[in-house]
């Protein structure tokens, strides 16, 4: 069933696993990534951009896109659709409207009261909705989408603003940037792990980490043991999808059919995201 995330992060943390957050791009993401789910029996969350959910048609589109999926599937995990770092209330507003379950609202370029009362309007409208809200504070470096943070802007979260924004705004998760870097990382990526434990203490909320792709499994596992129970994973889906594409193309010149390389991407999709799953414990089978 669609749901938001308030029960599953809330679950999640209680069990010490983290539930994935895996972004789609298109028609096959959602497929590999609901099949991977419901073969794990592991909730999902399925994370939609901004920039991806323009190049899919809009939130509508995506939202019948995965409803239909989970139909034709007969879904019985739990899956939210959740906005991810979405960059202002009225971009909020119009996921809600369209049927996401999950938004986030990232004010985390903003000043620190300005981030509170953004973050606190988009609470208010979601709840009424019965949707799930996260924030963000310090800032995540590297590029997603329409994000762009480059090393110098990448800013580590302080505890106590933390606390005051948690307390402030009743954000459902909260992810703090301690370090970790949307894309590759640059060398081994250097997590603050005490400031997630403060973190974490001061605000009780399920934390979330954002970057998923290239954090060693250790560094996992200590982030989860910290309160961590949401993890977001997109380039490591668009790496290993790429690869599988790419080797097929170079080795068959004369493949024209997309189904005969997008096939095989999906499938690539699918064994990344169960591999995180059992990496991030949420997998009931694994
Ligand atoms: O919000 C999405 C993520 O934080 C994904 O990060 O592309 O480095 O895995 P990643
Ligand atoms: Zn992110």
């Amino acid at each position: 069933p669609l749901v938001s995330m308030k029960a599953m992060l809330h679950t999640a943390k209680a069990g010490h696993y983290a539930v994935g957050q895996f972004n789609v791009n298109n028609l096959e993401y959602a497929q590999a990534i609901l099949q991977a789910a419901e073969e794990e029996s592991s909730p999902v969350i399925l994370g939609v951009s901004e920039g991806a959910a323009r190049y899919m048609g809009g939130f509508k589109v995506v939202v019948s896109m995965v409803k239909a999926l989970m139909e034709e599937y007969r879904t019985t995990v739990p899956v939210a659709i959740h906005l991810d770092h979405g960059s202002n209330f009225e971009k909020c507003a119009a996921a809600i409207h369209a049927g996401f379950t999950s938004v986030m609202i990232d004010g985390s370029h903003l000043p620190l009261e300005e981030n509170i009362a953004l973050t606190k309007k988009v609470v208010e409208l979601a709840h009424i909705h019965g949707v799930s809200v996260e924030a963000e504070l310090g800032r995540i470096g590297g590029q997603e989408d329409d994000v762009i943070v480059d090393d110098a802007e990448a800013m580590y979260a302080i505890p106590s603003e933390c606390e005051k924004l948690v307390k402030e705004t009743k954000v459902d998760c909260f992810a703090p940037a301690l370090g970790s870097v949307h894309g590759p990382y640059k060398g081994e990526p250097n997590l603050g792990f005490k400031r997630m434990e403060e973190v974490m203490s001061l605000t009780g909320v399920p934390l979330v980490l954002h970057g998923g792709t290239g954090i060693p499994l250790k560094d996992i596992q200590k982030a989860i043991s910290l309160g961590t129970a949401k993890i977001n994973v997109n380039t490591e889906n668009q790496i290993m999808q790429t690869k599988k594409i790419r080797d097929i193309l170079e080795k068959n010149k004369e493949v024209y059919d997309p189904r005969k390389y997008m096939g095989p991407g999906r499938e690539a999709i699918k064994e990344t995201v169960i591999g995180k799953m059992r990496d991030f414990g949420s997998s009931q089978t694994g």
